[in-house]
């Protein structure tokens, strides 16, 4: 399938829905930070997500659950400065959303006014309807999250591949149903069957980005510092690294605090 015609200045929702009409596949990543984002901008990813996964990979939490709205917002500014091309979707952190529909709209327009993201994500179906519809009412673009939620593992209380069983599937389907008819532009499927995922992508009409489900959606996100190898405890199945920054870097820092004990570096020409 022939990609769109690069001339696309900036990838809107409309854009990500004409792409899926279209067939081509959409690339995401995750990016927290200005100088991350501005690489991948230059390199055409379609859409950067400003992922709650900074709580584990730029903070070094355990789980997603203790990034603050604030914490978002300051990634998503740092992203946003940097992006002219992508699509930015800034994460709704853990307790800002899901207790009432006044408090989800509150923290949607402070990240879309404080960062000017193009869009925010949340987790959950049926029972986070009430805060995605006050959410699309006041114009603001919403992606919804299937299947493994990660700020709901504690419920969970593991990360095996989600809707396996015949009842979560087919609540899993009622749920992406009920967001796309309430107006999402986007759904994030993570870790579930393929054979599902695909179901799901072909009955509805937005697009769906899947992590760990499979090749039949229409687009695929991940974790950018799981797929340049900068985190090394972290090996699901569905990751393919495309890099080892992890041995790179610590590589590099070696051979830097070698030549300074060897007094190698600054050399003549590094010093003024
Ligand atoms: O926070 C995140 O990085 C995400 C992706 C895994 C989809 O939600």
């Amino acid at each position: 399938m022939a990609a769109l015609p690069n001339i696309i200045t900036k990838v809107t929702t409309h854009v990500l829905q004409e792409m899926k009409n279209k067939g081509e596949k959409i690339a995401m990543l995750t990016a927290y930070d200005y100088s991350i984002a501005k690489i991948i901008d230059r390199a055409n990813i379609d859409a950067i997500l400003v992922g709650d996964s900074a709580s584990n990979v730029m903070a070094g939490h355990r789980t997603t659950l203790p990034i603050t709205l604030n914490e978002m917002i300051y990634h998503g500014v740092s992203v946003v400065r940097a992006v002219s091309r992508a699509l930015v979707i800034v994460d709704l952190p853990f307790g800002t959303y899901q207790g009432n529909s006044k408090e989800a709209l509150n923290s949607s327009i402070r990240i879309m006014k404080e960062t000017g993201a193009d869009a925010v994500k949340l987790e959950g179906g049926q029972e986070v309807i009430e805060s995605v519809n006050r959410i699309l009412s006041a114009g603001i673009p919403v992606m919804g999250h299937l299947g493994l939620t990660p700020q709901s593992i504690n419920k969970f209380g593991t990360y095996v591949v989600r809707a396996t069983q015949k009842d979560e599937a087919d609540r899993l389907i009622e749920d992406a149903h009920l967001l796309e008819k309430a107006g999402c532009f986007s759904i994030v499927l993570e870790k579930v069957p393929s054979q599902l995922a695909t179901r799901v992508a072909s009955e509805l009409k937005i697009p769906i980005i899947g992590i760990g489900a499979g090749s039949g959606v229409d687009g695929q996100i991940l974790v950018l510092h799981d797929m340049l190898g900068i985190t090394q405890d972290f090996s699901p199945r569905f990751l393919r690294r495309y890099h080892n920054l992890y041995e790179e870097i610590y590589g590099a820092v070696g051979n830097y605090i070698h030549d300074i004990k060897i007094r190698d570096f600054p050399n003549e020409k590094e010093q003024y």
